[in-house]
């Protein structure tokens, strides 16, 4: 079937209206040197990543958006300090960001404008991952279909955890979706193949060395077994990697903190090393900081003054030169039409 030939839409009511990101300037916060290797910028996504374009338009190797997941509620960051006088243990807590929508077409709406900008932005060899949860997964992946093209659909990787279980007349919920989309298909992916360690089955079977297939006619017979250690499984789409726990060393109390591994996983797959790599949805800072652990430069936006200063803070704590930067909004300035330029 050539799904390209007649291509499938998500459509809902006001889709088509028209709209646009801000107008305005980056402004610098600190004297820091412009080579800094990370930059933070304040502001909402839309319009910064459009005043973003002029510079790093078509330049950006991997593009990370994690936004709210459509969840109705309201994010708080959470911080504990002991009391002085009781010595009990003290919960701050300070609002973080909203994720109360209308309806879901505004929500969808609204990632699509930043899906759009964010495409703009990458290499032609490079990649965006959408980090969603199994109630908008397959919305987000139709939208995704319409901006970056069905044939730019690279992997929907399942991201699988453990958590407390919760009393539920239903399967437990541990997994969330990553969406990995090209650029442009014709163009050869920046991608640096990961491995997972044989199969306990391969292992008593073949042991650690690397196998060959024979092939006759066109048609697997047999493996053999060669001299030189294999380097595993070529890694696959479905990743368990452990939640950041209560008290691991990289928690910040920032609410829906991704784990550094899936990050540093994502980085080391789809860059190498100097290459940019974005997240609109910064945070706490966990691509930031996965990015600047691996020698590849980074931009983060958000628009939460609590990421912000979360995200510093972790930043600063590995000793990452960082650039920050808020977007003014220009006063008098008339809104750019909307979807020039991506
Ligand atoms: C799910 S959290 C990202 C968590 C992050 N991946 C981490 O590991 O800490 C989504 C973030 O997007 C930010 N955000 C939501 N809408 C935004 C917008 N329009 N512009 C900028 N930031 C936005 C929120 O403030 C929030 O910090």
């Amino acid at each position: 079937m050539h799904l390209t030939a007649r291509p499938i839409r998500l459509t809902w009511e006001g889709k088509e209206r028209t709209r646009a990101p801000r107008a305005g300037r980056l402004v610098e916060l600190d004297r820091h040197p412009k080579e800094s290797p990370v930059r933070l910028i304040q502001g909402d996504n839309w319009s910064v990543l459009r005043a973003l374009h002029r510079e790093l338009g078509g330049r950006v190797a991997l593009a990370y958006l994690d936004p709210p997941f459509w969840t109705g509620r309201e994010f708080a960051r959470v911080e504990r300090r002991r009391d002085p006088n009781t010595g009990k243990v003290l919960r701050d807590h300070h609002p973080a960001f909203d994720d109360r929508w209308t309806d879901l077409g505004s929500y969808l709406e609204n990632l699509a404008d930043r899906l759009r900008e964010t495409r703009a932005m990458l290499l032609p060899e490079g990649c965006v991952v959408v980090h969603v949860d199994p109630r908008t997964s397959h919305y987000v992946k139709i939208v995704c279909d319409e901006i970056f093209g069905q044939d730019a659909f690279a992997s929907e990787i399942v991201w699988r955890y453990r958590r407390w279980p919760t009393k539920t007349p239903n399967f437990q919920r541990v997994h969330d979706v990553l969406l990995r989309y090209v650029r442009d298909p014709s163009a050869t992916p920046r991608f640096y193949q990961l491995y997972e360690p044989l199969a306990p089955s391969t292992l008593a079977t073949w042991g650690k060395q690397k196998q060959r297939a024979l092939v006759v006619d066109g048609r697997r017979t047999r493996s053999t077994t060669l001299a030189e250690q294999s380097p595993g499984t070529p890694m696959g789409d479905v990743w368990e990697i452990g939640i950041v726990a209560p008290v691991a060393r990289e928690r910040t109390g920032y609410p829906t903190q991704k784990p550094l591994e899936l990050l540093r996983r994502l980085v080391t797959a789809c860059t190498r090393e100097g290459d940019w790599v974005l997240d609109p949805y910064a945070g706490s800072g966990t691509t930031l900081a996965a990015a600047a652990g691996l020698g590849r430069r980074a931009v983060g936006i958000d628009e939460s003054p609590v990421a912000m200063q979360v995200a510093k803070e972790r930043l600063a704590a590995m000793g990452v030169s960082l650039r920050r930067q808020r977007f003014e909004v220009e006063a008098g300035v008339p809104e750019r039409a909307a979807g020039a330029g991506s």
